[in-house]
């Protein structure tokens, strides 16, 4: 590992879900399975009606299944060929359109402009763009491809920074009879950069599964929907429409595109 904040350092866009798929679902079900994402699903389809709905960063369809189930057509992309290898496995995925590739650029993607009713990402995915430009980017061409009155919806952490002690932390994020889960992280709070390695180690040994995070701030994410022409409509502190508040740890943002 180089140094912090190198821009060469950060993962590409395919090594966080070639390298987790294997246990992504069952790593993740405990606190974000099916209850969070029927709850997402629901908000996102009275958002989208019948779609087309575009996910950024399918995975293996945690939201995109039930959201397709609640009657929105899904297009989902994703640059892991291994996440969409496990999606393509379970039951309703063939009603998804589903595509490999990078979501940072959505132009050479083959999507007609302005067809969408939503285009949404969530559980942090966002921030998995490497830094500013590349975030802007995105928005940039989230806008281009919304129908007039189509909107960008995207769920992600408020940053903390106090969770860091001297630019790092390592935390237990679980314990089994016979596995321990450690979440080793560095952080760059001028390129608003996490970099976290979670550690399995059990009776196989340790297994790595990276993850680089490039964080931003609701206020941040405001502008870079200003610069792409789209205006702030809702924001929430959770799919079941909490409040936002200063004690929010997450935020449902809901930005529009204006009817031309
Ligand atoms: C945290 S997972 C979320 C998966 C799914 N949306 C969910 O909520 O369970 C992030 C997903 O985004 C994908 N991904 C990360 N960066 C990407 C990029 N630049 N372009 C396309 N997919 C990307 C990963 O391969 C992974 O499947």
């Amino acid at each position: 590992m180089g140094g912090i904040g190198e821009e060469s350092d950060f993962l590409g866009p395919a090594v966080y879900g070639d390298t987790i798929a294997d246990i992504y679902d069952d790593l993740y079900s405990p606190r974000h399975g099916q209850a969070a994402a029927v709850s997402a699903a629901d908000f996102l389809h009275g958002r989208a009606g019948a779609g087309p709905a575009l996910e950024l960063g399918v995975g293996t369809g945690r939201v995109a299944l039930p959201l397709a189930a609640s009657g929105t057509r899904v297009i989902g992309i994703d640059a892991s060929s291994r996440m969409l290898d496990k999606l393509r496995e379970k039951p309703g995925s063939a009603d998804l359109e589903l595509r490999l590739g990078d979501f940072g650029d959505l132009t050479g993607d083959g999507l007609p402009a302005q067809s969408l009713s939503l285009v949404y990402v969530v559980f942090n995915t966002f921030f998995m763009l490497a830094d500013q430009d590349a975030q802007v980017r995105c928005f940039a061409s989230v806008a281009a491809a919304l129908r007039p009155g189509g909107v960008f919806v995207l769920e992600a952490f408020v940053p903390d920074t106090t969770r860091y002690d001297r630019g790092q932390r390592v935390e237990v994020a679980g314990v089994a009879e016979e596995s321990v889960q450690l979440n080793a992280t560095v952080h760059d709070p001028v390129a608003q950069r996490v970099r976290t390695r979670h550690l399995v180690l059990g009776p196989h040994g340790v297994r790595t599964y990276p993850v680089d995070l490039r964080y931003a701030w609701p206020s941040e994410l405001d502008l870079m929907g200003r610069l792409a022409g789209l205006e702030l409509t809702e924001r929430w502190g959770g799919w079941a429409g909490e409040s936002f508040t200063a004690a929010s740890a997450t935020h449902v943002s809901v930005w529009r595109k204006p009817e031309a």
